[in-house]
């Protein structure tokens, strides 16, 4: 039995995660090929498995072991997600469309409750293929999709914070709260 060109694909990227999981950029660069491999698969809606999504309505899971997960996800054109933390490590792919993605750091120490500055450390226009790396300390991400039909997988390891901080960077405020 020959074995689909996904789940080769996602089984590259579980070893790739697991060979790195304590260096980011090595890991990004072990993911490029594998990540790249799965976002250039035609018929990936076809394989996943749906899920209840934090920021999007059509999501589903390529694939989830309780630490690393592949999620596929539609992103509605125009619908602005705003900067949220994350507390763990995530690429996010492009398969169809685009993105206007900013990835931020945190720069204040935290001490004054509900306020926060951030730095802009990747603010690009992603486009099929195209990933951003979200991880610590830079775990920050706004994103938008800029046209119809624009979906976005994420490879994500480690456990997403359960309060997740949500900022608005222009008034350097910041409030806590479940993504849903
Ligand atoms: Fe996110």
């Amino acid at each position: 039995m020959s074995v689909p060109q996904s789940a080769r694909a996602i089984r590259a990227i579980a070893t790739a995660v697991a060979a790195h999981a304590d260096d980011p950029a090595a890991l990004t660069r072990a993911l490029q090929v594998p990540f790249g491999e799965l976002l250039a698969l035609p018929d990936l809606r076809a394989k996943g498995v749906p899920r209840a999504g934090n920021h999007v309505a059509n999501s589903f899971y390529l694939y989830y072991d309780g630490d690393l997960s592949i999620l596929l996800f539609e992103l509605p054109k125009g619908k602005r997600i705003p900067a949220h933390d994350h507390g763990n490590w995530e690429t996010m792919g492009i398969y169809s469309g685009a993105v206007k993605h900013t990835v931020y750091e945190r720069t204040d120490d935290g001490d004054v409750d509900g306020k926060a500055t951030l730095r802009v450390v990747d603010d690009r226009t992603l486009m099929p293929g195209d990933t951003a790396l979200v991880a610590p300390p830079a775990d920050i991400h706004s994103f938008m999709a800029t046209v119809d039909g624009t979906w976005g997988i994420t490879v994500a390891a480690g456990t997403y914070h359960a309060q997740r901080s949500y900022y608005d960077p222009e008034n350097g405020t910041v409030v806590k709260k479940k993504p849903r």
